[in-house]
Parts: structure tokens; C-alpha cells; sequence
């Protein structure tokens, strides 16, 4: 009787853990309440919940810095931000593998560019968001054409889409599902780049921002 209780417990238990949190946010997770954080008051009213709250993306974001510290090594590296979405996620992702490279033995210097190119040894491309890829085929195409010696990208999004062969950048930190999401650098026509988590707009806030 014990053990039976004991596996419905364990049954159970496993539904719901489908449903929470991970890198790969499924379809049916519902968000956090709006009410569990502060977000500016000009928003009030405008969102349907909060999809990642600012404090996970900025600790998954250290690990992503410390995984690119890993994988480049020895080399230096140019940091290209792709404007303007991304760049929250560029600065907070460089604070990371700066203050990481200074509690380690090596140093890693940085430069950051915005999309003004020359001819670089070590590229680390940096976007918010990758939907079908088409964008960052185009971005890549680009670059290559300066003969890098490596060429990576960093995205802190990447939109589950229709198409099963979309673009996977070598780094992100969160995949979600196809909806459209504002905040931390990611607009909706120039507005909620003010806002830190990264959420989910209704149709008032739609409405009020329609251009
Ligand atoms: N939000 C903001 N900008 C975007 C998105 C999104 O969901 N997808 C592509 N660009
Ligand atoms: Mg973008």
C-alpha cells in the first residue's frame, strides 16, 4: 500500500516536472505571475506574464561566458554586438568572461565592435534572438568573407519555428516557444528595451504600441 502511494507520488511528480523550468522552455509552460516581480510602471497592463525572469538570464548568461572561455582557449577574441537587441545580453555576457578571465590563470583580451568589420583573427558573434536563421546566414556570409580564423555565435535566444532545419547558433541560453517576447534589450517598435525580464506582451500592449 506504501509502495503504491509511494509510485503515484513518483508518477505525479514527474507530470509536473515536465512542465517547469529548463533551457528548453516547452510550449505549455505557463510563465511566472507578474505580481513576483517589480518591472517599470509604464508597462502596467501591457504584459501577459514573465517567460524568463532577469536573474536566470543573468546566470545562465555566466555560463554560457564561461563555456566560450573554454572553447576559445588561448586566443583572443572580437566581440561583435548585433544592434540593437543585442545589447543587454552582449554587455552582461562580456562583464561575465572579463570578470571570469580575471579570477583565472589566463587573460583573454576583448574588443568589442558593432558590426564595423576589418580583418579579424577571432569572431564572436553576439545576437538576442535567432527565429529561422535567415538573418544570421546573411551576417555570417558576411564576416566569412574576411577569412576568420574562427567564427562563433552567440545567441541568447533561439525561437522554436516550423522549420526543422533551422539555424543553431554554437551558443545559447534559452530556447522558447514561437511567441513574441519583449524586454531586456528585445523590443516591440522601439519599446520595452527598459524592461529586465524577458516576457510576454497581451493584446492591450500590443495595441498600445501598434505603430
Ligand atoms: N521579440 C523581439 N524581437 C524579435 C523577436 C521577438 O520575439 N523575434 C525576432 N525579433
Ligand atoms: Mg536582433
Amino acid at each position: 500500500m506504501l509502495y503504491q502511494n509511494t509510485d503515484f507520488y513518483v508518477q505525479h511528480h514527474e507530470v509536473v516536472l515536465t512542465v517547469l523550468f529548463d533551457i528548453q522552455i516547452s510550449d505549455n509552460w505557463p510563465g511566472y505571475s507578474l505580481d513576483l516581480f517589480t518591472y517599470p510602471q509604464h508597462y502596467y497592463g501591457d504584459l501577459e506574464y514573465v517567460l524568463i525572469p532577469h536573474g536566470i538570464i543573468v546566470d545562465r548568461t555566466e555560463r554560457l561566458a564561461k563555456d566560450i572561455m573554454q572553447d576559445i582557449g588561448d586566443n583572443d577574441i572580437v566581440v561583435l554586438c548585433v544592434l540593437k537587441g543585442g545589447y543587454k545580453f552582449c554587455a552582461d555576457l562580456v562583464e561575465h568572461i572579463k570578470n571570469l578571465s580575471r579570477n583565472s590563470e589566463r587573460f583573454i583580451s576583448m574588443k568589442v565592435d558593432f558590426v564595423r568589420l576589418k580583418s579579424y583573427h577571432n569572431v564572436l558573434i553576439v545576437e538576442d534572438i535567432v527565429g529561422t536563421g535567415r538573418t544570421m546566414k546573411v551576417l555570417l556570409n558576411n564576416i566569412e568573407k574576411y577569412k576568420p580564423k574562427m567564427i562563433k555565435v552567440a545567441s541568447l535566444l533561439v525561437k522554436r519555428t516550423s522549420r526543422p532545419d533551422g539555424y543553431r547558433p554554437d551558443y545559447y541560453g534559452f530556447e522558447i516557444p514561437d511567441l513574441f517576447v519583449v524586454g531586456y534589450a528585445l523590443d516591440y517598435n522601439e519599446h520595452f528595451r527598459d524592461l529586465n525580464h524577458i516576457c510576454v506582451i497581451n493584446d492591450h500592449g500590443k495595441a498600445k504600441y501598434r505603430v
